[in-house]
């Protein structure tokens, strides 16, 4: 249980705000990079932890982010011409250049001064089918550390984004939940359990016990579970502020992983961006197939957002549910179901925790105290920490107390 006061420390990410000076510490997703391939192409208006700001790719190939809202008078630049070295607002012609600098006016009157004038500009990075920003101060810039799926072959990688309207932190709670794969996604989990046939590993238990540890980039842990006479564990990362990585184990192919990052649009929407990669190619359409977004009622690909809301009960098929415990098809649908039925933000001075919940507890414990190291103007481990090394894995439980940390002997442990 947290008190409403926690819980708003917790969730809102505005400028201003602890949790949102935290943010503003990392790089972050902006928007996947086929969005913004072509030179010259349009301009994306994005808003990122409560501020607009525009992506585009100048004609000679730059990708830049600035503020959306032209710093004359606050039209749109996502409406802008974009030109070589940078972007002309439509309605009187100002043009920026990639560093923010005014470069010319066209409206000054011929005899009158042509004042220097500077928009915000954010460094950029594209990498792993994604474009990064960073929105924080100058002084604290970490490094751009690339994760390991970055390396791999782009056919090896698909990208996903999901736009939804649901705060941040109920989808983050979501993903670091272990216990509920076994219960929310039965059908892919234990399919034996309405008649069918076939137990999917260890995931018929539905009593994990855990064990988890602080890491230089944010924690691990690990959850057992029995199968007949052996133990499997599944050992998850939380990397700081807003990330994870499951193992692909049983459920996606024991060579595979998924990385996710819940990246605040504002308080009241999240882009999941979900990373599924491994060491043999993926296509597009069995991974849109795998997490049920191949259904053009429930997600809209150009968009790349959830068509359905809480008033047409997220277009659950009840009439299935004799043999489809949710009543959603796809594991990724089921997740963005549940976080969105909480509504916007969760009472969460209501909520009764158990020990299965002891992910979610420390993610936020994590959370709340990097806000207040960043408020106390300390220094932020976890925003430096090598984002490479991290990994996850799903396996036969070595024999004894905590040798589970073998199966990830590259996370340092804080
Ligand atoms: S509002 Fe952009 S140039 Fe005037
Ligand atoms: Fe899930």
């Amino acid at each position: 249980m947290l008190t409403q006061e926690q819980n708003d420390r917790l969730c809102r990410i505005g400028p201003g705000t602890p949790m949102g000076a935290l943010f503003r510490r990392f790089w972050l997703p902006i928007c996947t990079a086929d969005k913004v391939r072509e030179p010259g192409g349009r301009p994306r208006p994005e808003r990122l932890l409560g501020e607009n700001l525009v992506v585009f790719r100048t004609t000679k190939g730059t990708l830049c982010v600035l503020d959306e809202f032209c710093i004359h008078r606050s039209a749109s630049l996502a409406l802008g011409r974009v030109e070589e070295d940078g972007i002309r607002c439509l309605y009187h012609g100002w043009k920026f250049g990639l560093d923010g600098s005014v470069l010319e006016m066209m409206n000054v009157p011929r005899d009158k001064r042509i004042p220097r004038l500077e928009a915000p500009s954010y460094p950029v990075v594209e990498s792993g089918g994604i474009v990064w920003t960073y929105l924080g101060p100058k002084e604290h810039q970490p490094a751009f550390s690339p994760f390991a799926y970055m390396a791999l072959p782009e056919e090896n990688q698909v990208v996903v984004r999901v736009d939804t309207n649901a705060n941040w932190v109920q989808h983050l709670e979501g993903g670091l939940d272990e216990s509920h794969v076994s219960i929310l996604h039965t059908n892919a989990a234990r399919p034996g359990w309405a008649g069918g046939d076939g137990q999917v590993g260890a995931l018929d238990d539905t009593r994990p016990n855990f064990e988890i540890e602080d890491t230089e980039f944010g924690y691990h842990y690990a959850s057992f579970r029995q199968e007949n006479e052996r133990t499997n564990v599944r050992v998850c990362s939380f990397i700081m502020p807003s990330g994870r990585i499951i193992p692909g184990g049983a459920l996606q192919g024991a060579n595979n992983a998924t990385i996710v990052f819940e990246i605040p649009i504002d308080d009241e929407h999240t882009a999941t961006y979900s990373v599924r990669y491994g060491s043999r190619p993926i296509t597009r359409e069995s991974r849109l197939r795998e997490t049920g977004y191949d259904n053009p009622t429930l997600y809209a690909p150009e968009q790349q957002r959830f068509l359905f809301s809480r008033r047409d009960f997220h277009l659950q098929d009840r009439a299935s549910m004799d043999r489809n415990w949710s009543g959603f098809r796809g594991i990724s649908t089921e997740d963005a179901v549940i976080a969105i039925s909480m509504g916007p933000i969760p009472d969460r001075t209501k909520e009764h925790l158990i020990s299965s919940d002891v992910a979610v507890v420390r993610m936020r414990r994590r959370l709340l105290d990097a806000a207040d190291a960043v408020e106390a103007g300390r220094d932020l481990k976890s925003a430096r920490a090598d984002r490479g090394c991290i990994g996850a894995v799903d396996a036969a439980a070595p024999a004894g107390d905590g040798h589970w940390r073998s199966l990830v002997p590259s996370h340092a442990v804080e």
